[in-house]
């Protein structure tokens, strides 16, 4: 497996769509029904970059086979040294290392930024997502049950947490974005 990884751009988005499109359809991790189209997805990741968070892609044989970003958690403005992850992969590229390669690197750039705190909100509790975040070093903060009801079930979220550099033992530096 060589794996590069590298910014996501405009170009990556049809590839990120049908990734995306399919964990709607099939999972749970996405709380959404019906996936977003192209253009939607663009301007999600318009959001994204303009607003100083990191999106990666991860290229195997020169096609995109997983992306990962982070976000604003909430958008109120002390809130924001805080960022939540997501990480999606194409069916073929799970189980080898990518969701990890794809993650740690998210976490480094988000600390390079100096955001302080990372949550992983995972919908569906997805087995997979919460194995991926323990190897990253993430602890559970929580479980909500019952927050989604998708493909005939319901559905919990768990919530999990990383500091990144000093975390909360410093107080924070303007952010690099
Ligand atoms: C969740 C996801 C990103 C994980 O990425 P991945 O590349 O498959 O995971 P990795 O191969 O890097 O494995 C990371 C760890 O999780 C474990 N793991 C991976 N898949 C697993 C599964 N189905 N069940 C249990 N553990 C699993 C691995 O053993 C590894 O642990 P280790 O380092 O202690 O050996 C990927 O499966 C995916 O895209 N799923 C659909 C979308 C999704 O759920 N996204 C998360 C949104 S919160």
């Amino acid at each position: 497996m060589t794996i590069t990884l590298r910014p996501a751009t405009p170009g990556d988005i049809a590839a990120i769509t049908e990734i995306y499109a399919e964990s709607v359809l099939n999972g749970v991790a996405s709380y959404e029904l019906d996936p977003p189209d192209r253009a939607e997805m663009e301007r999600r990741m318009e959001t994204i970059t303009a607003g100083g968070y990191p999106y990666l892609a991860a290229i195997e044989d020169g096609a995109l086979v997983g992306y990962a970003y982070a976000s604003a958690f909430r958008t109120r403005p002390a809130y924001r040294f805080l960022v939540e992850n997501s990480v999606y992969l194409s069916p073929l590229a799970r189980g080898r290392g990518v969701g990890k390669l794809l993650l740690a690197a998210l976490v480094r750039e988000c600390e390079q930024r100096g955001f302080r705190q990372m949550v992983a909100v995972i919908g569906g509790a997805s087995p997979a997502s919460v194995a991926l975040h323990k190897a990253i070093g993430f602890s559970e903060a929580g479980r909500l049950t019952g927050t989604g009801f998708k493909h005939g079930r319901w559905l919990d979220t768990v919530f999990m947490q990383l500091s990144l550099g000093e975390g909360n033992t410093s107080d924070p530096l303007p952010l690099s974005v």
